[in-house]
């Protein structure tokens, strides 16, 4: 099974690129850049990524953006995650950033957003690998934080390829940035928000009818609610799942019980994903092995997944046709 997850050809749709920092590379940054950081070693990287819940992850990986201080930086941090989607067979990504982390930090949003766009260019060239970026509003800090952000962003509006909605989820229901949204909206972006991860199935309500999203990140808490399952089902929303995430910061218990099985068995739209990998220990394929191995989700409904995941991404039609034929000659 391992050797036919590695083969199939995947797509990511939920992935934070900071979430990709892996230790290594933390210390190496730290060091070119002189930042100190408060472990000693790798060891002790690894040691401090056991989280308690959603808010303590958000702290300590704001703490690992410290050492993210040029374009340069998000450049290489961007190919990494990128040939590590080579050595993984993942064909496409779109992945998550933020511009404010580094605007309070008195950076320029540039350096984000075109470190970012110069990483995808060098994956592309020399992987073949397509993707794009999606700046996320962080929603603990508020509507005119937020604003602020757009402000920034809408001159980057070619550059990437939506806005979504991400960090600490409670109590910060989509609802709080509505009219924001629709400014985003109207200028031709896709729009997706984090919701129903620590939240209720109010949120995902939310985030459906204020927001008017694309697809919804996580989503995993919409079973509790009939009616919302059954809006699911009929308007296959797309939900981009992270299984390792949510055991990680116990959202789940234990993997053998992640919502994911029945999400599949009601037919809802769900797609695999890492979240922040780096964190996790667990990357695409390691969350996909996860699945199979302790929820029975089946080689068919993996190779499901993709298809659904490549119909909700973000990629040309043309990119389309061309992933849909990888994966028609790979099953
Ligand atoms: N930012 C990075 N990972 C996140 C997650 N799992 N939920 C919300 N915001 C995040
Ligand atoms: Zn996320």
């Amino acid at each position: 099974m391992t050797s036919f997850i590695e083969k199939l050809p995947k797509v990511e749709l939920h992935m934070h690129i900071e979430g990709s920092l892996e230790p290594e590379l933390m210390m190496t940054l730290a060091e070119k850049n002189g930042v100190a950081l408060p472990y000693k070693n790798l060891d002790e990287i690894k040691a401090a990524y056991q989280f308690k819940d959603l808010t303590d992850f958000v702290n300590l990986y704001l703490q690992g953006t410290e050492v993210i201080r040029s374009a340069e930086d998000f450049h290489t941090l961007t190919v990494a995650y990128l040939k590590k989607c080579q050595q993984q067979n993942v064909q496409h990504a779109e992945v998550f950033c933020d511009i404010r982390t580094y605007t309070d930090r008195g950076f320029a949003p540039d350096m984000v957003i075109e470190g970012i766009a110069s990483g995808f260019k060098t994956g592309y060239e020399e992987l073949g690998i397509t993707g794009g970026m999606i700046p996320c509003f962080i929603r603990h800090l508020g509507l005119d934080a937020a604003k602020e952000d757009w402000a920034l962003l809408k001159r980057f509006k070619n550059d990437i390829l939506g806005i979504g909605l991400a960090a600490v989820e409670v109590p910060f229901p989509p609802s709080m940035f509505s009219d924001l949204f629709k400014e985003v909206r109207d200028e031709g972006l896709k729009i997706l928000a984090h919701a129903g991860e620590e939240g209720d199935a109010s949120y995902i309500w939310s985030a459906i009818k204020d927001l008017k999203v694309d697809r919804i990140d996580h989503g995993i808490s919409c079973l509790d609610d009939p009616d919302l399952v059954e809006y699911l089902q009929k308007h296959q929303t797309p939900l981009t799942v992270c299984p390792c995430s949510n055991t990680s910061l116990h959202v789940v218990k234990e993997m053998k019980d992640h919502p994911i099985r029945q999400m599949l068995d009601l037919g809802l739209n769900v797609t695999i994903n890492s979240d922040d990998p780096a964190h996790f220990g667990a990357y695409l394929q390691e969350n996909m092995q996860a699945v199979h191995d302790e929820c029975g989700v089946s080689e068919s409904e993996l190779v499901q997944m993709t298809a659904d995941a490549i119909a909700a991404s973000f990629a040309d039609d043309a990119r389309k046709t061309e992933l849909n034929n990888k994966l028609s000659s790979f099953v």
